[in-house]
């Protein structure tokens, strides 16, 4: 495949959405031919899995049908809209991958990595990111700065401990993982943060 694949990663809160906002006028800047997507989410179906997952009212949603549901918007997502742009050379960048799984149900639910991983393994058809972006912000802090007088979701709801445990998690997956991870100090400025994400992406272009 001749596209770039870019996954951007990071706790709740981390600040990946307002820097996706300043790196796509960049790269419409650059005339750079690519697409922006998220995770859970990306297509139709997957939006309406998204929608599942998230809702407040599904509270009984057992960990394992969390993660399967995760996986299958994942991989609807691969063959409808991530492989068929690489397959025509564009950039992608997504925020949350499979990363997201392993830090989230593989760790934080307790569901175990290697399992978590084998179910996406099936969902992603060997098409895995060449660049992803760690934002590396204190959970907690993002957290609330991001429910900041909101409800929040199923997932932001969760306890403080949970949150703490993906940030665990995601910290010891790029310690197993270290091959084509960058971590970003996304406690720095909007500005400062945006610059360290420029150059990793000018790096890989
Ligand atoms: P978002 O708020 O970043 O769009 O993501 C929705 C929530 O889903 C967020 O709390 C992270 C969580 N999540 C997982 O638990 N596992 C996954 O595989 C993905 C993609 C997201």
């Amino acid at each position: 495949m001749s596209g770039i694949f870019i996954t951007l990663e990071g706790p709740d809160g981390s600040g990946k959405s307002t820097i996706v906002k300043l790196l796509s006028k960049y790269l419409e800047e650059k005339k750079i031919d690519f697409i922006f997507t998220r995770e859970p989410g990306g297509t139709p179906i997957g939006e309406d899995i998204r929608d599942i997952i998230l809702n407040n009212k599904n509270i009984h949603m057992s960990p394992r049908t969390e993660a399967l549901l995760y996986a299958a918007s994942r991989s609807q997502h691969i063959s409808e809209k991530i492989k068929p742009a690489l397959e025509e050379g564009k950039v992608v960048i997504c925020e949350r991958f499979v990363l997201s799984s392993l830090a989230y149900q593989g760790v934080a639910r307790g569901l175990g990595i290697e399992d978590v991983k084998s179910i996406n393994d099936f969902a992603i058809e060997g098409v895995n990111p060449d660049l992803t972006l760690f934002f590396d912000v204190d959970p907690i802090y993002a957290l609330n700065r991001k429910t900041n007088k909101k409800e929040g979701d199923r997932l932001e709801k969760e306890g403080l401990n949970f949150h703490k445990e993906v940030y665990d998690g995601y910290k010891e997956l790029i310690s197993m993982y270290p091959e084509n991870i960058k971590v970003i100090d996304a406690s720095k400025s909007v500005k400062e943060t945006f610059e360290q994400v420029r150059k990793e992406i000018e790096n890989i272009l």
